[in-house]
């Protein structure tokens, strides 16, 4: 059974044929030829809150010809105490897929380890997936003008400014080594990448070619991208007050996007604190493509969706 729950369960050389599926899926947007999730139901668990994810992964269920079951996690058994492992057994016996957003990576991976139905992570605070296919394809959109979406994103340079050791930044670890892109980050040194993706980056056999540095005018210098998310994660709002003092430094204001390279993006996950991590004047600049990014979680899904439920059925 094939699973979503980092980005290196798909192989680099699956993820042309995936991007160009998601390109065609935004093209034939209201037009879908092959319901491939007709007769389908999926649920989706959610432990945290959510606007896109939820509602890109609702829409795009609904778009493939499925019945998407939003399960908030308090609401299900799983929430007083029923085991992870019965869980995924039951929901097996059910539903056709699982879309979970939750706190501990290793519940995901668990979910996955005793289903028999495909599991896919909207969000641990180990890593976001669904969310870096999307960023990528968003960059890959503007790069390729037409030609090979993928092959546009090698040897690109991505800029990540904030918090270090968090899902986001992971996420971009993982994926900039399987899509041969260059990532730059850069945080208050008690907020730099942790030793858990060096390790998983070595358990895929994917190169270390990351760089973290405390200085973010050395990392967004010739980026191509720059890139940030919030200071205070969810489940962190506590540390909140401390996160901004020490990551103030990090702040993408103009000044510090306009070293980036001319013509370079802004990108944010989004939900976005408009004069924490980014300036006002940047999340509305020209080149700022958040809404394109927020746009894609859509079809990029819908692409990730239709390719585990097909291989689901060989
Ligand atoms: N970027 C993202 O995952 O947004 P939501 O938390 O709104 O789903
Ligand atoms: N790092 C953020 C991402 C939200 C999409 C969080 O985990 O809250």
């Amino acid at each position: 059974m094939q699973h979503f729950l980092k980005e290196t369960d798909f192989k680099a050389s699956e993820l042309p044929a995936l991007f160009n599926l998601a390109a065609g899926l935004k093209r034939g947007r209201g037009r879908e030829a092959a319901p491939v999730l007709a007769g389908q139901t999926w649920a989706m668990i959610f432990a945290k809150s959510s606007t896109r994810t939820r509602v890109s992964f609702e829409v795009g269920i609904h778009e493939l010809g499925g019945n998407p079951l939003f399960l908030n996690k308090n609401d299900i058994q799983l929430g007083r105490g029923e085991t992870v492992e019965d869980t995924a057994r039951v929901l097996s016996r059910f539903v056709h897929g699982l879309v979970v957003r939750t706190y501990e990576h290793a519940e995901v991976e668990r979910l996955a380890a005793h289903g028999t139905i495909p599991v896919i992570n909207a969000l641990t605070d180990f890593l976001h997936p669904c969310q870096i296919y999307t960023d990528a394809f968003t960059m890959a959109e503007r790069w390729a003008q037409g030609g090979d979406l993928f092959g546009s994103l090698r040897g690109r340079k991505i800029a990540y400014l904030g918090d270090c050791s968090f899902n986001m930044a992971n996420s971009w670890i993982l994926g900039g080594a399987l899509f041969g892109m260059r990532v730059a980050l850069a945080g208050p040194p008690e907020f730099g990448p942790g030793p858990e993706i060096d390790a998983l980056l070595a358990q895929e056999g994917l190169p270390k070619n990351y760089e973290f540095t405390t200085d973010a005018h050395e990392a967004v210098r010739d980026a191509d991208v720059v890139y940030t998310d919030v200071w205070a994660s969810m489940g962190q709002e506590e540390e909140a007050k401390e996160r901004i003092r020490v990551m103030t430094p990090y702040a993408v204001t103009a000044e510090l996007f306009a070293e980036a390279k001319p013509d370079a993006y802004f990108m944010h996950c989004l939900p976005a604190h408009a004069g924490e991590e980014v300036a006002q004047e940047v999340l509305d600049n020209p080149r700022s493509i958040i809404f394109d990014e927020a746009e894609n979680r859509l079809h990029m899904q819908k692409a990730i969706m239709a390719t585990l439920a097909q291989n689901a059925r060989a």
